[in-house]
Formats: C-alpha cells, sequence, structure tokens
C-alpha cells in the first residue's frame, strides 16, 4: 500500500478507536427525524447514533438516551443548536407572512410566533447526565464552563463548522472533533452567523481537505454523502469519518412522513432549495410549490427564526396529517435521490462495503 494510502487507514482507525466505534460512519443529528429505532440499528451495525436534541425537554432526552442505551449501548451523541440572539419582532411583518401561510394552511393566530424553545441550560443538563460518547454544536460554540463539564466527564465535544473560520474558532475553544458541514447538506447549514448563512457557503469537496489543513484535530465530513463513492472520497479528501443525514432518511426505523420519504426518493441533485421558508433559518429541502412560493419576490419575507417555525407548525403538522408533501418540511440534502429504503443496518453495511473496495489497499 502507499504511504498516503497507510496514512488514510491509520487516520481512520485512530479516530474509530479513539470513539469506540466498528466504522467511520455516523448517523448526523436530525432534530425531529431521530427517533431512537434509528440510531438503534445504525449503532448495533457498528456506527454511530445520535440524538437532535433541539426541541427535546430535559425529560425527552433522558429517556431516549435510556431507550437507546439499554437497546444498543452508548455509542451515541446528543447535539443541541448553540442559541443565537432574540429575534426582532416586527407585527406588521409577522401579519402578512400570517396571511401567506393562511393559503398553505390553516389560519395563523397573531400568538403563533410567540413561543419559546426549551430551556437550553436544562438540555445541556439533560444531555450532561445522559452520558453520551461524544455532544456536538451547530451554529456556534459552547462556553467555556460546558467544555469543562463535558471534559470532566469524558465526553468528546464534535463542533460543527461550515467555514474555515468557524473551525478554527471551534479548535480555540476546545473542540476534540470538527464535523465541517459542506452546503450540500439537508436540513438547517450550521452556519455560527445567520446572515452568512446562505453567502459564506463551501461545498463538502472543498470545505474538508481545507478544514483538515487547518486544524490539528480529526474532521468528519458531512453534507451530500450518501453512498459507498461518497464516504471513499470524504476520507480520501482527509477527513477520519463521515456524518450522513438524508441518506438514513427511507429506512423504515427513520419513521418520517411517506410523502417525504418518497419526494427524496425523486429528488435530483439540482433539484433542493436553501429556504427560510420553515423556520427563519437557512436549510435546505426539497423543492415543493410551498417553498418556490416563498421565493416569489411578491410574497412577504420569513420572519425570523424561531418566530418563522412558529408561524408555520400548523401548516406543517396539518401537511404532514394529510400527506401533503407541500406544507412538509421535507429537509433534502443534495444527495437525496441516493438515500434506500432499506433498513438502516443494511444501509450502513452495504455504505462502509462499498467504500471499502474503492480505498486505498482492497483488493
Ligand atoms: C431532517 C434533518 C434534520 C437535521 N437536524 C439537525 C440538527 O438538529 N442539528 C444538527 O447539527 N444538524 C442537523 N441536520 C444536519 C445534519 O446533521 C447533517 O449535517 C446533514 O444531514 C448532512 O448532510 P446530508 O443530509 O446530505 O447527509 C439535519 C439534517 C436533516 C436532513
Amino acid at each position: 500500500m502507499s504511504k498516503a494510502g497507510a496514512e488514510l487507514h491509520d487516520r481512520v482507525r485512530s479516530f474509530t478507536d479513539r470513539i469506540g466505534l466498528q466504522t467511520p460512519i455516523l448517523l448526523a443529528p436530525m432534530a425531529g427525524a431521530c427517533p431512537p429505532s434509528l440510531s438503534i440499528a445504525v449503532i448495533r451495525a457498528g456506527g454511530m447514533g445520535s440524538c437532535g436534541a433541539l426541541l427535546m425537554t430535559p425529560e425527552a432526552i433522558g429517556d431516549w438516551a435510556d431507550t437507546v442505551r439499554s437497546q444498543a449501548g452508548d455509542a451515541f451523541q446528543m447535539n443541541i443548536w448553540i442559541p443565537g440572539r432574540p429575534p426582532v419582532r416586527d407585527r406588521e411583518a409577522e401579519a402578512e407572512v400570517r396571511r401567506f401561510l393562511a393559503n398553505w394552511g390553516p389560519e395563523v393566530p397573531p400568538e403563533a410566533g410567540d413561543g419559546t424553545p426549551p430551556d437550553f441550560s436544562a438540555q445541556c443538563a439533560a444531555m450532561l447526565e445522559a452520558r453520551p460518547r461524544a455532544i456536538s454544536s451547530v451554529m456556534g460554540l459552547y462556553e467555556a464552563g460546558f467544555v469543562k463539564e463535558m471534559k470532566a466527564r469524558g465526553i468528546l465535544w464534535i463542533a460543527g463548522a461550515t467555514t474555515v473560520a468557524e473551525a478554527k474558532a471551534a479548535e480555540a475553544a476546545g473542540a476534540d472533533v470538527i464535523l465541517a458541514q459542506g452546503m450540500e447538506a439537508g436540513g438547517h447549514r450550521g452556519s455560527f452567523d445567520p446572515d452568512t448563512a446562505g453567502t459564506r457557503i463551501a461545498g463538502t469537496m472543498p470545505l474538508v481537505p481545507a478544514v483538515v489543513n487547518a486544524v490539528d484535530l480529526p474532521v468528519i465530513a458531512a453534507g451530500g454523502i450518501a453512498d459507498g463513492r461518497g464516504v471513499a472520497a470524504a476520507l480520501v479528501l482527509g477527513a477520519s469519518a463521515v456524518a450522513i443525514g438524508t441518506g438514513f432518511l427511507r429506512a423504515p426505523e427513520a419513521r418520517i412522513a411517506a410523502a417525504w420519504a418518497a419526494a427524496l426518493a425523486a429528488t435530483g441533485p439540482d433539484e433542493t432549495r436553501l429556504t427560510r421558508a420553515f423556520s427563519g433559518r437557512l436549510g435546505r429541502t426539497v423543492r415543493t410549490a410551498y417553498v418556490e412560493a416563498v421565493e416569489s419576490p411578491d410574497t412577504p419575507e420569513p420572519a425570523p427564526y424561531p418566530v418563522q417555525r412558529g408561524l408555520t407548525l400548523g401548516m406543517r403538522t396539518t401537511a404532514a396529517k394529510a400527506g401533503n408533501l407541500d406544507g412538509i418540511q421535507a429537509w433534502a440534502g443534495q444527495s437525496a435521490w441516493l438515500a434506500r429504503d432499506m433498513p438502516a443496518g443494511d444501509i450502513l453495511r452495504t455504505v462502509w462495503a462499498d467504500a471499502q473496495a474503492l480505498l486505498p489497499g482492497s483488493a
């Protein structure tokens, strides 16, 4: 094997040994789409499970960890968004958004945007208590006190970054691992600054080697990776592991709405959209009539996060019940079309076997 090939294998093995995994594949954290069943299947197949805890109460975080640990062990991470600045409310602009949304779902009451997310400190305490192997951050960095608490418990900090500058800031703040999220990724972009989430964008292919060169930490690649070719490419680019989100969403254990799962299969690489239409923060979804209507110059700008999330709740709930794709928050990465309708464990095993066959040193 070449020196570079041997270095790749050593790099990957040193990461999987450190985190205690058989394969360098992580289920990406996906708030709202990460039932214990999905992580249990991924962990049993040798990967890392994941809990997107953003919308979960502290009790629900504890229950999730207990369920997964009792059935598959503790090879899981917990993930949360770092809270951003509070939204600047504009009731007149919100009224226009509410009028627009009534075309796509039920009438939206004025107080729909007033909801507050679960208490961040209580969620953080619950994540520590859940004793995962890792805790990850997105949209910013944990403050020093929390980082100390993680380290005292031997919990690794996986810090999400969408730019080299964010990765460097995470390293300086004490992160153990960087997750480099390319703009191909499904769901919200993890950009620290919501104002530049749509302009400072880099794809996984250029971002991963740039982050690998910039920091002295293992790098997990995420964004548009959904088959063995993508995994092998990311490892060749210098990543120590990959995180796959959309590629697991059609697995029965993910339990997403049937209309969303069907749309993933039919969504080509050029058919997703980066939009603030659902939550007020930029995320990548399936292109639907609703998302396209929000992009029209005649449509009022979505409200800031989390106001827009509250305003669209009625539409999203009604659409999910009716199986109507248009109002569903159908997050999707650019490799959605590669997502397989297979048990999650089989997806992980197949993707890893296909990647291994492509990596240096394979027969
Ligand atoms: C449905 C969905 C929900 C997501 N929720 C979160 C989240 O709560 N926290 C987070 O850090 N990333 C979240 N992401 C982003 C993923 O963790 C990951 O970066 C992304 O899925 C990788 O790209 P891929 O979808 O092309 O595999 C979400 C992605 C999806 C598809």
